[in-house]
């Protein structure tokens, strides 16, 4: 399957069972669809956005953009449509819509032993800020703090 007929919107509340479906295959204890609701509807500071392929939701990213900073807090692709440069292209879009709000300078949290993550991150300059220790509440796990300058 190619990429032809990808598009990145913003996510809406109907978007949120594809969400979840994604969330049980990825994550041990996935954020809960109140939580998500809570954020596209009622947080005046996220910024959710969806990637689709052919009307399906194959992936999503969230930020939270605060005067001159934007945290992503977020961005997750099915692993049954990855490797095809939807990471990239999310993440490509939220660096866009931070800028667009202004945002001076973006970070992230990412798991010490998540390589691959890392390595997209980096291809967009982020570059490691310091490790938040035990971060993760499941295994202990050290958070890395990477961050860009948007300016
Ligand atoms: C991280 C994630 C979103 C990437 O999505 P994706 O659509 O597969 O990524 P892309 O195809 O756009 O590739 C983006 C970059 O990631 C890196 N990457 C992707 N797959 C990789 C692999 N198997 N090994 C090493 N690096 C890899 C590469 O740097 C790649 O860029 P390149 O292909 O130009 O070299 C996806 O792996 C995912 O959902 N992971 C689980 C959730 C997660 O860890 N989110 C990040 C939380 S901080």
């Amino acid at each position: 399957m190619d990429n032809d007929h990808f598009n990145i919107r913003q996510m809406i509340r109907s978007d949120l069972s594809s969400i979840m479906a994604i969330d049980q295959k990825v994550y041990t204890s996935p954020w809960t669809e109140k939580v998500y609701e809570q954020e596209i509807n009622h947080n005046p500071h996220a910024y959710y956005a969806v990637v689709e392929i052919d009307n399906v939701v194959a992936g999503y990213a969230g930020a939270w953009i605060v005067m001159e900073d934007a945290q992503i807090t977020n961005i997750v692709v099915d692993p049954d449509y990855r490797g095809r440069k939807l990471g990239k292209s999310l993440f490509k879009h939220m660096l866009q819509v931070a800028m667009l709000h202004g945002a001076e300078r973006l970070s992230l949290e990412v798991r010490a032993s998540n390589q691959v993550a890392q390595n997209m991150y980096r291809q967009f300059g982020l570059v490691p800020g310091g490790i938040r220790k035990n971060y993760y509440q499941d295994n202990h796990e050290d958070a890395v703090v990477m961050w860009v300058n948007l300016r």
